[in-house]
């Protein structure tokens, strides 16, 4: 992998995060100016998300994806809670759906490749796992042994926004497993080569163009929900 560094590293997949989310536009969509995004695009570089790796199973079948969409969601220990925002086209999130349960990990620094091994294609036709070493805690979600640190999760709610689905976790089981610093996104897209830069682009604007629709869509039923209710007598 060619190592590139280069000044406002993040700023070509930040551009297409949020330039082409208002650019492809449908009329739900209010067209932003470009100085307006501008400003949004550095406030949300701040963020340089970790990177984790989100697993899950039912009786046949199993998958996982990489998440930044994902926060920790108590400061009560023993209530122990994550959050996480899974987009309803993926695998990973059927599985969710359909065991309630996943494993939530904190990737290293050199585990880069797990992020194009489970984040740039879909585990509807693979089993991405066959390569990792897994262990099984309380819920049967596979856990990556090699990760730094794995959360057993089961699924205590769920809020359908349109595009994903935002799953509240309860924690039953939390190991950090080694002593290294987390993957954050700005660390895959400083060793990223072009090609990788541009696949996670395709992807990326593959993935808006779906979640665009979704929330649109969303939006609008609501929008005529809340019409309806209004109009209801008493
Ligand atoms: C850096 C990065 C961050 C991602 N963050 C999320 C996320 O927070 N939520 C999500 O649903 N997908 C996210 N994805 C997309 C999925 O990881 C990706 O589409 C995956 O291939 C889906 O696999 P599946 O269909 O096997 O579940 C991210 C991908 C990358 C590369």
């Amino acid at each position: 992998m060619a190592h590139e560094e280069t000044s406002g590293a993040n700023v070509d997949i930040w551009h297409h995060l949020v330039l082409t989310r208002f650019k492809q536009g449908t009329s739900d969509v209010k067209k932003w100016p470009d100085n307006k995004i501008r400003q949004l695009e550095e406030a949300l570089q701040l963020f340089d998300p970790v990177l984790l790796a989100i697993t899950s199973r039912t009786e046949g079948d199993r998958g996982g994806l990489i998440a930044t969409f994902v926060s920790n969601a108590s400061i009560v220990p023993d209530c122990p809670r994550l959050m996480v925002g899974i987009a309803r086209q993926h695998h990973t999130w059927s599985l969710i759906e359909n065991s309630n349960s996943c494993a939530v990990h904190l990737l290293g620094r050199h585990q880069l490749d797990w992020v194009w091994k489970l984040g740039t294609r879909t585990g509807k036709q693979v089993d991405k796992l066959a390569d990792f070493d897994l262990t099984h805690w309380v819920t049967g979600a596979p856990v990556l042994s090699e990760a730094i640190a794995a959360f057993d999760c089961q699924v205590e709610a769920r809020f359908d926004t349109g595009d994903r689905t935002i799953y509240l976790l309860e924690v039953l089981e939390a190991r950090k497993m080694k002593d290294e610093l987390a993957l954050r996104f700005s660390d895959l897209w400083k060793v990223a080569d072009q090609e990788q830069r541009s696949l996670l682009n395709r992807l990326l604007q593959q993935d808006q163009q779906l979640d665009r629709a979704a929330i649109c869509r969303w939006r609008g039923q609501r929008r005529e929900h809340r019409q309806e209710q209004h109009r209801r007598p008493g």
